[in-house]
């Protein structure tokens, strides 16, 4: 597996035609062409998934895990989307493995509906970027980088 996983949930296939006022006009692709060079650029390899089903995204989390724990991958940007908000199985998911995994939001979830102020995922993430358009998977691979130790 390469060393970085970029984990994108529910809708965020729709990136770029998606409530463009809110989310910008860049597409999923962008997003991954975005995540490649910084990965690149800090001399990781990386992989960009994603899925509409809760049960596909745990699974690669688990995936994930396995890989850190071989040694192998530095860690996981996860845009969980709605998911952020519902899901106490991604909750339990990320608080069963050891994988570091940085939640991050494209628009600033707590100056909107107040549905998406709560977070289940932050109390087990890693780190959180949140409100800083499409750049903050940017930063969450910096991040992950500096904290394993190779930027
Ligand atoms: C989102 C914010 C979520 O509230 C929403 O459900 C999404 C996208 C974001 O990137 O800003 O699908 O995670």
């Amino acid at each position: 597996m390469p060393q970085l996983l970029i984990l994108n949930g529910p809708n965020l296939n729709l990136l770029g035609r998606r409530e463009p006022s809110v989310y910008g006009a860049q597409t999923l692709a962008d997003v991954e062409a975005l995540c490649r060079d910084t990965a690149v650029r800090l001399g990781h390899t990386v992989e960009c998934r994603q899925s509409n089903h809760e049960g596909e995204l745990i699974d690669a989390i688990h995936a994930a895990a396995a890989a850190h724990a071989a040694g192998t991958l530095i860690g996981v940007v996860l845009n969980a989307g709605a998911y952020t908000h519902s899901s106490v199985a991604l909750h339990d998911a990320i608080k069963g493995v050891a994988v570091p995994v940085v939640e991050v939001h494209i628009s600033n979830v707590h100056a909107r509906e107040a549905f998406r102020h709560h977070s289940y995922l932050s109390p087990v993430a890693a780190g959180i970027v949140v409100g800083f358009g499409i750049d903050g998977y940017r930063l969450a691979i910096e991040g992950l980088a500096r904290r394993a130790g190779g930027a």
